[in-house]
């Protein structure tokens, strides 16, 4: 059913083609993310100066907030080639040692899920990153030898959701290290915007607020409303997108004014009924709905810990005030006494 979900930041087949398309090419252009951005220029500024590769760069957060897009923009801004990967993609140490020996001097290997690197292929990394040097064993038991070998200069960028699944001995090793967020409705009506202009729609201020306003602080999850909106006002307003339009099209779609749609409203309705308002633990949430704990983890709590409708304890998850209220859930499903209350 998750496949589904048309707010689920993860991207799906549909996306493919038009994310192409919408997918800004240069720093000027992407929008939002202002801390980050002003880093990267000033460490691909420097880097330039320096005539150097630019120092390794982590990028994680949510899926869909534009890890993906960066990697290749920065590639972009330091005029030099991407190469990507990704995690689970690199099965043995050798595959990684042929992709590293394969560079020009200073490329960019763009590894997206670098939490999932094999631990011996991690191991090949971590020289290559530090030294640019692949340590190779030759032979075997006794009379094994180990030989260096240089690579090319490079930048290593990774990208993943999972940052606390990640090493310490992998982290450590990029100099950079850029956590996106959620975006701020303004930066997702810009490109709302920019979207409808790229694919010649007519769309409102008002249209745009209003899709805007539902997109979870997500650029993904922005362009595919636009989308679905952009058909409905083809077939039912003559093309033009304005905010009545897009509300009678995203209420169809059963997604509220927040941008949640019927799990997260599951999700909350069970910490709240079944559980009492919580602490209530992730995999029993994910049992009691029907849905895996880790697309709970990945997709849906994020955006809900960002509305400060739920809070999450060493015991479990807690439904708060505010969540109580977004669902006008009357107080008497209050947490118990004894238990930690968030609602004052
Ligand atoms: N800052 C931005 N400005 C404009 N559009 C953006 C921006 N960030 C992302 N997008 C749009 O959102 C789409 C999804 O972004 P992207 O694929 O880079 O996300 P991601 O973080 O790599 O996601 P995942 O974790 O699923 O790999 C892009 O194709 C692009 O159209
Ligand atoms: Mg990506």
């Amino acid at each position: 059913m998750t496949a589904d979900r048309i707010l689920a930041g993860a991207r799906r087949e549909e996306d493919v083609v038009l994310e192409t398309s919408l997918r800004p090419r240069r720093l000027a252009e992407y929008i939002g993310q202002e801390k980050v951005k002003d880093n990267l220029r000033i460490g691909i500024a420097a880097a330039q100066q320096r005539g150097e590769p630019l120092d390794h760069v982590l990028l994680y957060g949510p899926p869909g907030l534009g890890k993906t897009t960066l990697a290749n923009i920065i590639a972009a801004e330091m005029g030099v080639s991407i190469r990507t990967t990704s995690g689970p993609a690199i099965e043995r140490p050798g595959d990684l040692a042929a992709i590293l020996t394969n560079l020009q001097p200073d490329d960019v290997l763009f590894i997206d899920e670098v939490h999932r690197l094999a631990r011996a292929v991690e191991e090949i990394l971590y020289p290559a990153m530090e030294d640019w040097a692949l340590d190779l064993v030759l032979g075997k038991g006794p009379g094994a030898r180990s030989m260096r070998l240089a690579l090319p200069r490079f930048t290593l960028i990774g990208a993943t959701t999972r940052y606390a699944m990640m090493s310490p001995p992998l982290r450590d090793r990029f100099g950079a290290v850029f956590r996106l967020d959620f975006y701020e409705t303004g930066a997702i009506a810009q490109i709302v915007s920019r979207s409808a202009r790229i694919l010649e729609v007519e769309l409102d201020g008002g249209g745009t607020e209003e899709i805007a306003r539902r997109s979870r602080g997500t650029p993904r999850v922005a362009n595919r409303l636009l989308r679905r909106v952009r058909d409905f006002a083809q077939v039912m307003a003559n093309g033009a997108i304005t905010a009545p339009v897009a509300q009678e099209a995203l209420a169809r779609l059963e997604i509220d004014h927040l941008g949640l749609d019927e799990v997260d409203h599951k999700v909350l309705h069970t910490i709240i009924e079944k559980f009492n308002g919580g602490p209530v633990g992730l995999d029993t949430i994910a049992a009691a709905i029907s849905e895996e704990a880790d697309t709970i983890m990945d997709v849906y709590e994020p955006y809900l810990l960002q509305l400060g409708f739920l809070h999450r304890t060493p015991r479990g998850r807690v439904a708060t005030r505010a969540a109580y209220e977004h669902l006008g859930v009357p107080p008497h499903h209050r947490t118990p006494a004894g238990q930690p209350s968030l609602w004052d």
